[in-house]
């Protein structure tokens, strides 16, 4: 039968009754994709794995536990044929030939009326990959082909422009600590996407680099403010990008939520009418410890951790940090933004009853190339800080978490 190749097509199943028999790892595999087309599933099986019981528990399938018997094919629309049983595989097959109901056979590929193909989804598409070459089938290499498309496609180096459904509009990105690595996929689609990037100094900047030639780049440092305040230079930037109809990413350092002013780029989008998708992404409050082996939270240790925003003095009347309550917490303080402050931030912790022996870790450039460590305790901190350079960016962790990991020889570095 196998002498031309197979005529790809998408089966719409919504309401129509399936059957499958047998119920092992083959069903295992095909039942969800089956469930998600919406078909009226059957399953005849005396056995079903647990993940395969699970489904018909939750209602998805029903499952008859017992073996196939001529007949059960008459009103399908289509089979999945995956006995360990071939000569009931035999007889099943032959049953949905006199039925003209389209079989796959999980046992004989080539005696079945329709094949699977290696199926990947990304926004929307379904990827399905079927082998031409009928004489040497090689589902590895589908398979292979499905990967490296899907793949493609999720982390932007396959860039597939949308030209019905993308809507103009903007999307704050959070891009991570700045390992181009280490920002979601949905951010670097966008970013793939995007006709318009505007990026802080800090995330990934290395993916700009990456970017077409056609897609501007604007340093969000660099947007001239005049007699608006920077931010709101930056919200005006966007509004009149987004309303030249172009796709607009706005590339931020962590998460767009975390010390990032995300939420006031998005009112103001929303109030000039533009609409905005916000990704997450992962902020170097937790990550940059991560990636010099100190977890924010350890058992037995920590149950706790506090992000806070070091960017003002404790003593200074516009500072909304009660560091006295924080100096009292046993768990971790990470703080952001703090380098130049950590001095006072120390002696306002030890002052409220923090020891001074807390041990410091200061992360300098965290999951880039240039990652840095310093360590230090509470005493010590502020003259360390001096006397090492440390210079911002920098995550600076204080707690007992920062002596939990592996010796600094053999903390991870970066990638
Ligand atoms: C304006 S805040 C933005 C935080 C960001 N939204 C996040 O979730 O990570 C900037 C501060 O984040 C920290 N930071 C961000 N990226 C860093 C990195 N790669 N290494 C060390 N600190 C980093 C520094 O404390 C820096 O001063």
């Amino acid at each position: 039968m196998a002498e031309h190749p197979a005529y790809p097509v998408g089966l719409r199943l919504t309401g129509r009754r399936v059957v499958v028999l047998g119920g092992g790892q083959v069903a295992q595999r095909r039942l969800p994709a089956l469930i998600a087309a919406g078909g009226v599933i059957v399953l005849i099986s005396p056995e079903a794995t647990p993940s395969v019981e699970a489904m018909a528990d939750a209602g998805e399938i029903t499952w008859e536990r017992r073996r196939y018997t001529e007949g059960d094919l008459t009103d399908a629309w289509y089979a999945l044929i995956a006995t360990g049983d071939s000569e009931a595989n035999a007889r099943a097959s032959a049953e949905a030939e006199r039925h003209r109901v389209w079989c796959v056979r999980s046992d004989d590929a080539d005696r079945a009326t329709a094949w699977t193909p290696a199926t990947g989804h990304s926004e929307g598409v379904t990827i399905a990959v079927l082998t031409t070459d009928v004489k040497g089938r090689d589902p590895r290499h589908t398979a292979a082909i499905r990967d490296a498309v899907v793949e493609g496609l999720r982390d932007g180096t396959l860039v597939a422009r949308h030209h019905r459904t993308r809507a103009p509009g903007v999307a704050l990105v959070g891009g991570g600590p700045g390992d181009p690595d280490l920002i979601t996929v949905r951010g670097r689609r966008l970013l793939a996407e995007a006709d318009v990037v505007i990026a802080d100094r800090l995330g990934p900047r290395d993916l700009l680099a990456e970017l077409p030639p056609h897609v501007e780049v604007i340093d969000a440092a660099k947007i001239p403010y005049g007699r608006f305040m920077a931010q709101e230079a930056i919200n005006n930037a966007l509004i009149e990008h987004a309303k030249q109809g172009k796709a607009v990413v706005r590339l931020k350092g962590g998460d767009p939520y975390v010390f990032g002013r995300g939420m006031e780029e998005l009112l103001a989008l929303a109030e000039a009418g533009i609409a905005c998708t916000v990704v997450p992404g992962i902020s170097s409050s937790i990550s940059v410890p991560g990636a010099v082996g100190i977890p924010v939270t350890h058992r037995g240790v920590a149950h706790e951790f506090t992000v806070v925003s070091g960017h003002v003095a404790p003593d200074d009347e516009r500072s909304l940090v009660d560091w006295p309550s924080l100096a009292k917490l046993t768990g971790t303080l990470v703080v952001l933004m703090g380098v130049d402050k950590i001095g006072r931030i120390a002696e306002t912790l030890v002052a409220h009853g923090r020891s001074p022996d807390t041990p410091v870790a200061l992360v300098q450039e965290g999951t880039t190339a240039a990652q840095r460590r310093v360590d230090a305790t509470l005493a010590t901190v502020g003259e360390t800080v001096r006397a090492e350079e440390v210079k911002p960016p920098a995550v600076i962790v204080i707690g007992e978490v920062v002596n939990v990991g592996l010796p600094a020889a053999q903390a991870p570095q970066p990638s």
